[in-house]
């Protein structure tokens, strides 16, 4: 298992990994795409968006690569938090692929994130996640999340937040 930066070398599996996912907007939504964009341009948004352009915070992404060189997972590492991201989004959001969940990558893939922030120099990080996504809850927990005070966004989803102290 290993964390790889987006490149063209994942053009075909990262259309697998889009194909399969069942919900209606990747999660991470800095992953998001609109059907019939080249992966070549897509990249070119990431980069965009990793890079600070628009409404998006300077972040940086990465793909979860099994052995087996399937592209499993993608998580976005947000390098600080705006209004919208200390109340809803958090640092570090992160999806994992339907047919490969349950089998403890998120859990994982989390932690490797966490020694990111380490090198963003990011001594608490927030993380949140919806208040009936048990799985995402655990995740949290199991990498030292602490919870902390909820919010509840304008159409009543209740957002759980949580922080993991590096200090
Ligand atoms: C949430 C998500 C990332 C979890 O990924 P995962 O790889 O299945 O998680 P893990 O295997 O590391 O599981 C972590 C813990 O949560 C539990 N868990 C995972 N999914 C669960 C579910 N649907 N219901 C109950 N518990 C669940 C696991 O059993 C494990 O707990 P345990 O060690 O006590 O058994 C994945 O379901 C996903 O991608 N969902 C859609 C996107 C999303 O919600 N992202 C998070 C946004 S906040």
């Amino acid at each position: 298992m290993r964390l790889e930066r987006p490149s063209m070398k994942w053009k075909e599996e990262h259309a697998a990994y889009r194909n399969e996912w069942d919900e209606d907007r990747m999660i991470p939504s800095s992953f998001n795409w609109d059907e019939g964009i080249p992966y070549e341009t897509y990249l070119e948004e990431l980069a965009l968006r990793e890079a600070g352009h628009g409404k998006w915070l300077p972040c940086t992404n990465y793909f979860l690569v099994d052995d087996t060189q399937r592209v499993v997972g993608m998580i976005d590492i947000r390098h600080d938090l705006n209004e919208y991201l200390h109340q809803v989004g958090g640092h570090i959001g992160y999806g994992i692929r339907p047919s490969e969940r349950r089998k403890g990558y998120a859990t994982w893939m989390l932690s490797e994130a966490l020694k990111v922030t380490d090198t963003l120099g990011i001594s608490s990080v927030l993380i949140t996640c919806n208040e009936d996504n048990v799985g995402s809850a655990k995740t949290i927990q199991k990498n030292g999340g602490i919870e902390d005070g909820s919010f509840t966004e304008e159409d009543g989803t209740v957002v759980r937040r949580f922080w993991i102290k590096k200090d």
